[in-house]
C-alpha cells in the first residue's frame, strides 16, 4: 500500500515534470516561430525597398539624362547646323569624316575640353559626358 502510494507520487511528479517541460518547449517553439516569421517577412520587405530604389533610379535617369537630339537642339545647333566658324555640320559626312578618323575618344575629349572656336561642352556646362556623346552621335547620324 505504502509502496503503491510512493509509486503514484513518483508517477504524478513525472507527469508534472513532463507537462512543464512540454510547456516550456511549446513556449520556446512559439518564440522561434515568431522569429521565423520575422525572418520570412524580411526578404519581402527588403525586396520592396530594393524595388523602390530601382524605380527611383530609373526616374532619376529618365529625368536627368536628355537625348542627343535634345542636347543638340539646345546647345550645339547654333554652330553645328550651318557650320559657324568651321564647325562640322550636322549630318554632313564630308565634314565629319576627318574628325571621326581621329577616333571617338579624341572627338569626345575635344568636345568636353573645347577645341579652338569650339567651346568646352559646346557651352552646355551642365551636360554630362554621356549627354555630349549622345549629341555627337545625333550629329553624325
Ligand atoms: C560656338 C559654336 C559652337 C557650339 C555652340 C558648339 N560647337 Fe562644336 N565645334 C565648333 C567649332 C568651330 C568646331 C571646329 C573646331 C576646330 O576643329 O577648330 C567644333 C567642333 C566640334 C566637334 C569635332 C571635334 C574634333 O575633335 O574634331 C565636335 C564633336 C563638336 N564640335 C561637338 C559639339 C557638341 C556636342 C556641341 C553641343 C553640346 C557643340 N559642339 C557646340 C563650334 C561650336
Amino acid at each position: 500500500m505504502k509502496i503503491l502510494t510512493v509509486f503514484k507520487w513518483k508517477h504524478i511528479l513525472a507527469i508534472l515534470v513532463g507537462i512543464t517541460t512540454a510547456g516550456s518547449v511549446m513556449a520556446f517553439s512559439q518564440d522561434m516561430s515568431r522569429e521565423a516569421i520575422a525572418e520570412r517577412i524580411k526578404p519581402a520587405a527588403q525586396v520592396r525597398i530594393a524595388g523602390e530604389e530601382a524605380m527611383a533610379g530609373k526616374q532619376a535617369q529618365a529625368g536627368g539624362e536628355r537625348s542627343g537630339e535634345q542636347i543638340y537642339s539646345q546647345a550645339c545647333i547654333a554652330c553645328h547646323s550651318t557650320g559657324v566658324l568651321g564647325a562640322p555640320r550636322k549630318g554632313n559626312a564630308d565634314d565629319w569624316a576627318p574628325r571621326l578618323a581621329q577616333g571617338m575618344d579624341i572627338v569626345l575629349e575635344h568636345s568636353i575640353n573645347g577645341l579652338n572656336a569650339m567651346p568646352p561642352r559646346g557651352t552646355c556646362t551642365k551636360c554630362s559626358d554621356e549627354e555630349i556623346l549622345a549629341a555627337i552621335e545625333f550629329m553624325i547620324e
